[in-house]
């Protein structure tokens, strides 16, 4: 499957040569040895890994046991049975004392306003962790409990998350985008006792109060009769009870922003982190958890509309996705990583707090936009801290693309070494910007293909081993073991095209859907009995290179965010004057794809400006800002076949203008057509 010579095509590009000299797999061949006895012996390469990590009691059961094959039984994976670790003592306190990095920046934060910043030590970021470990504690809180976290990117949220791992709790992290809806239901879905919330933040100029959807997500639960019992609030923005009104930031270094904003306070509920760690011992002995306990839980659209709640367990997610950054970033101690992304997606989980802490890694943390105060941010940032390794996503880059070369070219760039890519297909336009004018020309890009469900990187190039192919994620990582399958379920051999599955488990596959195992077996596993499903659609070229098409699902990737055609349809419908709505993915130059819905009113309605801007808002508000559609279109009728099944396919071909629509003879009624195609929304 992977070629026993490197790979030699008129479009492969290598990066910097000095890059070589360092690098943790110096050829193809290397690479390849490598990759076969990382499946061949599992146990033998992730063993090895294992031994370089602290384990309170080793092993007792098999190294690997798992079912992937409905059919047989219960789907299952456990990884190292009977083990005992905690994986905030492998991050902090094995870097601190067995390691000696105790002096050594963890993280550089970089707030929205420049000029507001601050760094923390690995020896600091233990004690915090360990004050507010023990905060959670006295407040109750045991091991397996789950916790909701809503925050911005500010350094609480990196602790409160260890601070979970370190007793054994369960996090929960809610992007603070989203909704109080959205929130709602993810407090509910996974019975959080707790929330970890801050105030407020900007984003850009514009004033987030988080407390505010905080206490309406509260509200929404007591409606459904559940009960949080303690809001922990961090004052990220100086803020009192009830008002706050031109405070300046806690933090001392930052500039006397014109900064105001309402909270709301409960004091049955709601309490201030600085009070309760205030009086907290920085020394917490952590809770011994087996390796297979679970760690976190983090939600991502589902096709059926409800989100799911993706579990993570500990042993397995450390071993990957520390193992992932060592090799994918080819880190080495000196280095300066930055991934932009936020830790609310999954991206910001493995990629900004556990992978790069697990390796003593120092990072950027960014709390801010790419484009505030103006669009040369990131570059200047990347000059600011030295920032050998960057990790972001297509659509970053196509926006900033947008503004020339003027604002990057105000920067050296200079430190420079690798780039990242990750959330969607990175079309050749901007990988050739960002590859050229980004770093020079000498930097490679690693494309990395993965999912909330993989925890870490799974098809990917490796600096200097992997030629590189604009667009393609190129090889398997390590453990992974790709197929593409036709319809009927066959593997396909060679250049081929179809669904990309993953044929065994790798250390951080994600272990079930919290409480609902039937929707985990369902959606991964019953299509193709044997495999995991990715839900992607997949290309191999002559060179044994991998392409990823798309999803193949009811999904759409809007800026490298997965959402579902369902979720959006049921918060459309909710509006009073729709009577249905059949929502399709439509292509985006900056966002990738973007949402065209056709909506068909309820009787006595009319389809009007304002009511465009109110279903608009209704998304907004039941989802998140990120799902507001793009273009929304009156349809009297919908394209249905004869059993009432709306035929997305038409409407997509629609949308997109296209003059074949295909087979329309199944239509239940064919009229419906000729009427949208005439009013169809204008796009870009
Ligand atoms: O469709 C693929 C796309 O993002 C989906 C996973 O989304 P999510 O779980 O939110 O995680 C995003 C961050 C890992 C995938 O099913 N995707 C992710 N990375 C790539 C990609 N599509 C193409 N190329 C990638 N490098």
């Amino acid at each position: 499957m992977i070629p026993d010579k490197t790979p030699v095509g008129g479009d492969t590009f290598h990066g910097a040569a000095d890059l070589a000299q360092r690098a943790h797999v110096l050829s193809f061949q290397k690479y390849k040895e490598l990759y076969l006895q990382s499946v061949q012996s599992p146990q033998e390469f992730w063993g090895k890994i294992a031994k370089e990590f602290y384990w309170k009691t080793p092993q007792t059961g098999s190294f690997l046991d798992y079912n992937f094959d409905h059919t047989k039984g219960k789907i299952y994976i456990k990884l190292m049975e009977g083990a005992t670790t905690n994986i905030c003592y492998n991050l902090l306190d094995r870097n601190v004392y067995d390691k000696k990095l105790g002096d050594k920046i963890a993280f550089y934060w970089e707030g929205n306003e420049p000029g507001d910043s601050m760094e923390i030590t690995y020896k600091d970021l233990l004690q915090q962790v360990c004050k507010f470990a023990n905060v959670l504690r006295a407040q109750g809180v045991k091991k397996g409990d789950r916790i909701s976290i809503y925050m911005p990117m500010i350094m609480e949220l990196v602790v409160a998350m260890l601070a979970c791992a370190r007793i054994g709790a369960v996090h929960s992290i809610v992007f603070a985008g989203f909704s109080s809806e959205s929130l709602c239901e993810r407090i509910m879905d996974s019975c959080c006792t707790f929330i970890v919330a801050a105030d407020g933040f900007y984003r850009g100029d514009k004033l987030i109060n988080l407390k505010l959807v905080v206490d309406e997500a509260l509200r929404k639960c007591r409606e459904r009769d559940f009960q949080v019992s303690k809001c922990i609030v961090v004052k990220h923005l100086g803020g009192t009870e009830e008002t706050c009104a031109d405070e300046t930031s806690t933090n001392p270094q930052s500039p006397p922003a014109k900064r105001s904003c309402q909270i709301p306070w409960d004091a049955n509920v709601d309490v201030w982190w600085h009070e309760l760690v205030k009086g907290a011992s920085d020394e917490c002995e952590p809770e011994w958890c087996d390796t297979e306990d679970p760690l976190f839980i983090l939600y991502t659209s589902g096709s059926t509309g409800k989100p799911k709640g993706v579990l993570h367990t500990i042993g397995g997610y450390l071993l990957y996705t520390a193992t992932t950054f060592k090799y994918v970033f080819n880190y080495q101690p000196d280095d300066v990583y930055w991934c932009t992304a936020d830790i609310g997606w999954v991206t910001g989980h493995s990629y900004v707090t556990y992978a790069p802490l697990a390796n003593g890694a120092t990072s950027v943390m960014f709390e801010g936009l790419p484009t505030y105060p103006d669009s040369s941010r990131f570059w200047e940032i990347i000059d600011k801290y030295k920032v050998t390794t960057f990790y972001t996503a297509p659509t970053a880059i196509r926006l900033l693309m947008k503004y020339g070369d003027g604002p990057v070219k105000r920067f050296s760039r200079q430190s420079l070494k690798i780039l990242g890519t990750v959330g969607e297909p990175i079309n050749p336009e901007a990988w050739h910007w960002y590859y050229k004018v980004i770093g020079n020309g000498r930097c490679p890009i690693m494309d990395t293909f993965w999912q909330t469900e993989t925890g870490g990187h799974m098809l990917t190039p490796l600096p200097v081993a992997i030629p590189l192919k604009p667009g393609s994620a190129t090889f398997p990582f390590f453990g992974v073991v790709p197929a593409i399958l036709n319809e009927s379920g066959e593997e396909l051999e060679g250049e081929a095209e179809g669904y990309l599955v993953f044929k065994k488990p790798w250390p951080s596959i994600m272990r079930t859907v919290y409480g609902n195992q039937e929707r985990f077996e369902d959606t991964y596993f019953k299509k193709f009995p044997g495999y995991f499903v990715t839900g992607d659609g997949c290309k191999r070229d002559k060179d044994g290179y991998y392409w990823i098409t798309g999803r193949i699902d009811d999904m759409l990737n809007v800026s490298g965010h997965l959402l579902s055609t369902a979720e959006v349809e049921s918060a459309l419908i909710e509006h009073p004057a729709i009577a249905e709505a059949a929502v399709v993915s439509h292509p985006h130059p900056v966002k990738g794809e973007c949402l065209y819905c056709f909506v068909t009113l309820r009787d006595g309605h009319e389809f009007t400006k304002t009511l465009v801007t109110e279903l608009k808002n209704q998304v907004r508000e039941k989802i998140s800002p990120i799902a507001t559609p793009d273009y929304i279109q009156n349809a009297p009728g919908l394209p249905k076949t004869r059993s009432g099944k709306i035929m997305r396919r038409i409407l997509r071909k629609i949308a997109r203008n296209e003059k074949d629509l295909g087979d329309i003879s199944t239509l239940a009624d064919e009229s419906v057509v000729t009427e949208l195609v005439s009013n169809r929304c204008k796009t870009t």
